[in-house]
């Protein structure tokens, strides 16, 4: 595991191969396409916290324990054979900081394997399998070593786009995707003020470093519930990448005719970003959103949170299907990406991708900007913002747009946001270590006069 860890409750902890055999489960339904959060939800509750933290450790191993596989094993084994031994042999990768001892790991993985009737026949199998990796390990591992695959545990598509994208920065973005993610939180700065909720923190023993305008970083993640104020609606999980999306769009625009902003946050759910702005701004908020259950989570969010917004569901490519015709100050389209800038936090995302599926996103990416665009006020402004690390689904898209819209200025903006990559310092002064989430923004202005 990298510097971070993530929410885990060690003193209760479930026997090892009891959260072995819950990882494995969740690892099976990953492998069938599930994402992560689908997957461990398969998962008892009481193991779940420690079947994600082996599932990430787990992935995060995922190119090299293919690798390996390969080499070990002739015949695929059943399902739940298969992914109880690739979650022992990507727990068995030699690491800085090993989760558990080999010998540990490897009589707790036949226990899993043992104890369940699917895995029963094959307990011999894994053991075998474990064995004969820690015999031959350090052969196994410079075979290995020349995949770039099992180097970057990333499949081969994604590490060639990443370094076709970023030539300087490649290596350092697909190490720092490989890395736990720190838990960072904004203070809703309607309810509470970041140093009294730090003081608030300090006497529950929860220790934080500021991060911009709003922002707390832990030094240790926690279960939400677990810390002073969520409930009250004094803090929301946020990554420091993320929060740079309201006030960029907020900065520089004003209410016209004395009237509140109106504002449309165009892809919303479950309304981080749409509870920033509400907490910087007293502005009108339509908050849109195509899939209703997200809807439905936004609706709760915000209403922890103590804050209003006119929540629709329905398809912002579509206008004429939800639009009153009066147009908006502020735009944010947060648009559906890869969400290739946040593998710290979804391991599971590059495994799950396919790389036709970038051109796809790209394409609805571009019909949602020329659907909203005409929505804006002249005068007003239109952030457009990614968490991809992908150019063709940042940089390029808004290159495409500008060339084809003479009304449309760039503005200033932060970022882009790299992992790891120091480069954007001197637009993003407190880079906290780089220790962000990858974002794209572009802030568009449409011409007064347009
Ligand atoms: C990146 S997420 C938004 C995250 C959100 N802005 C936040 O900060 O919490 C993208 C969202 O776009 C929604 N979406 C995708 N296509 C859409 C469309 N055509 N119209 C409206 N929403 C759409 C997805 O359901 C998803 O909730």
């Amino acid at each position: 595991m990298g510097s971070h860890s993530e929410p885990h409750s060690a003193s209760l902890a479930p026997p090892l191969w009891q959260q072995l055999q819950a990882c494995a489960t969740a690892l099976q339904a990953v492998l069938q396409g599930r994402n992560h959060a689908q997957a461990l939800s398969l998962v008892d509750l009481r193991l779940r916290p420690a079947a994600q933290a082996l599932l990430f450790a787990v992935l995060r191993q995922w190119g090299r324990t293919l690798a390996l596989k390969k080499r070990l094993v002739q015949r695929q084994p059943s399902a739940p054979a298969n992914a109880l031994l690739c979650t022992g042999l990507a727990l068995l990768v030699p690491n800085e900081q090993p989760m558990y001892p080999s010998h540990t790991l490897v009589s707790q993985l036949v226990e899993a394997a043992k104890r369940d009737p699917a895995t029963k026949e094959q307990a011999a199998f894994v053991n075998a399998c474990v064995r004969r990796f820690l015999r031959e390990q350090d052969a196994l591992m410079l075979q290995t070593d020349v995949l770039p695959s099992a180097q970057w545990n990333m499949p081969q598509w994604w590490i060639d786009r990443v370094r076709q994208d970023h030539p300087a920065h490649w290596q350092t973005i697909l190490h720092a995707s490989q890395q736990a993610a720190p838990m960072t939180v904004r203070v809703n700065q309607r309810l509470i003020s970041r140093q009294a909720l730090l003081a608030q923190w300090e006497e529950a023993g929860v220790r934080a470093d500021v991060i911009g305008e709003h922002g707390l970083v832990l030094h240790q993640a926690k279960p939400v519930q677990t810390i002073p104020g969520f409930a009250q609606g004094w803090w929301s999980v946020q990554d420091g990448g993320a929060q740079w999306a309201a006030p960029l769009l907020l900065k520089g625009l004003k209410p016209r005719d004395g009237q509140p902003l109106r504002l449309l946050d165009a892809c919303a759910a479950p309304g981080g970003k749409t509870a920033h702005l509400l907490e910087c701004a007293d502005a009108e908020v339509t908050a849109l959103d195509v899939d209703a259950a997200r809807c439905q989570r936004m609706a709760d969010n915000l209403k922890r949170l103590q804050l209003k917004a006119e929540v629709v569901v329905a398809d912002a490519a579509k206008p004429p299907t939800w639009w009153d015709g009066r147009v908006f100050d502020g735009i944010l389209l947060d648009a559906p990406c890869t969400a290739s800038g946040i593998v710290r936090r979804h391991p599971d995302i590059p495994w799950l991708r396919r790389a036709s599926d970038v051109a796809g996103l790209a394409a609805q990416q571009k019909a949602l900007l020329h659907a909203l665009w005409p929505l804006l006020a002249p005068g007003g402004r239109l952030l457009y913002c990614t968490c991809s690390v992908f150019a063709s689904e940042g940089r390029d898209q808004i290159q495409a747009f500008l060339a084809n819209n003479n009304q449309a200025r760039l503005l200033p903006s932060a970022g882009p946001f790299l992992p790891g990559v120091t480069a954007n310092e001197e637009t993003v002064t407190d880079n906290h270590a780089r220790d962000h989430d990858g974002f794209f923004y572009a802030l568009l202005e449409r011409r007064p006069d347009a």
